[in-house]
């Protein structure tokens, strides 16, 4: 499904990713985890189309992305649900929501998938009226998986949808995820919450300043000795 091979991506001077190779396959589930800085959020904004990479290939389906503007990409299926939420405080939330259905596809089947995200998320139906930023951290995080559904993904990238949340809250968030895929989705999850994030899927990818140092089942990077020391403090 997604294939990246030998991608370098550099920020002026700076050389941020340094020939990643990954795979995604249909309805698979990948993590990559990494520290902050290690340009997991560089990397995704690459596949979107939000970053110019400088050498390398991004290829979904067969289609190479790298060539197409990131509504192109979206149009493809692989959709983002970014960093830090970029949702609209002062629309409500249910407006937030059907902005992730602009484009045709989606916009055609929006009720219906507006009726799926609520079923999926009722605390979003009860707030639908409110004001985004009205809501708490968990709830516009919720929101923002929601956008990305409205947009009909194949492929849900996920950028740290954990990060400021309490354990309930994450916990909450990662069954959501879970959800997500059962329905048939395929999800990338970028996350620095390596325990959780390697729980739940297929194969893991870990990105070290731009490199990735390690890679396989997500079972089997967490009994790695090394992996343990070095993120989870064991
Ligand atoms: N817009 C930018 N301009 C210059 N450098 C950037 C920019 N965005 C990120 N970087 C740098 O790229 C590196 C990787 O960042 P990022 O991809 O956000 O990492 P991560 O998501 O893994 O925390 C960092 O050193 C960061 O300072
Ligand atoms: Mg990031």
């Amino acid at each position: 499904m997604l294939e990246i091979k030998d991608l370098y991506v550099n920020y002026g001077n700076l050389q941020i990713i340094q020939g990643v190779s990954m795979t995604v396959k249909d309805g698979e589930m990948i993590s990559l985890v990494g520290s902050n800085g290690a340009g997991k959020t560089t990397l995704l904004k690459a596949i979107s189309g939000l970053k110019k990479i400088n050498s390398g290939s991004i290829v979904f389906d067969g289609v190479d992305l790298t060539k197409l503007n990131p509504s192109k990409i979206a149009e493809h299926g692989v959709v983002q649900v970014p960093e830090g939420r970029k949702l609209f405080p002062d629309m409500s939330v249910q407006e937030n929501l059907e902005l992730g259905s602009y484009l045709k596809g989606p916009k055609q089947k929006r009720k219906d998938t507006l009726e799926y995200v609520y079923n999926m998320m009722p605390d979003l139906k009860v707030k639908a009226k409110q004001s985004a930023g009205s809501l708490s951290g968990g709830q516009q995080q919720m929101v923002a998986i929601g956008r990305g559904l409205m947009c009909c993904p194949k492929l849900l990238i996920f950028d740290e949808p954990s990060i400021g949340l309490s354990p309930l809250l994450t916990d909450i968030m990662f069954d959501i995820i879970e959800k997500v895929k059962k329905d048939g989705v395929t999800i990338m999850l970028v996350e620095q919450n390596v325990q959780n994030a390697l729980k739940l899927a297929d194969r893991g990818y870990v990105l070290e300043q731009g490199i990735i140092s390690m890679e396989g089942k997500a079972s089997d990077l967490l009994q790695d000795e090394n992996l343990k020391k070095a993120y989870l403090g064991m």
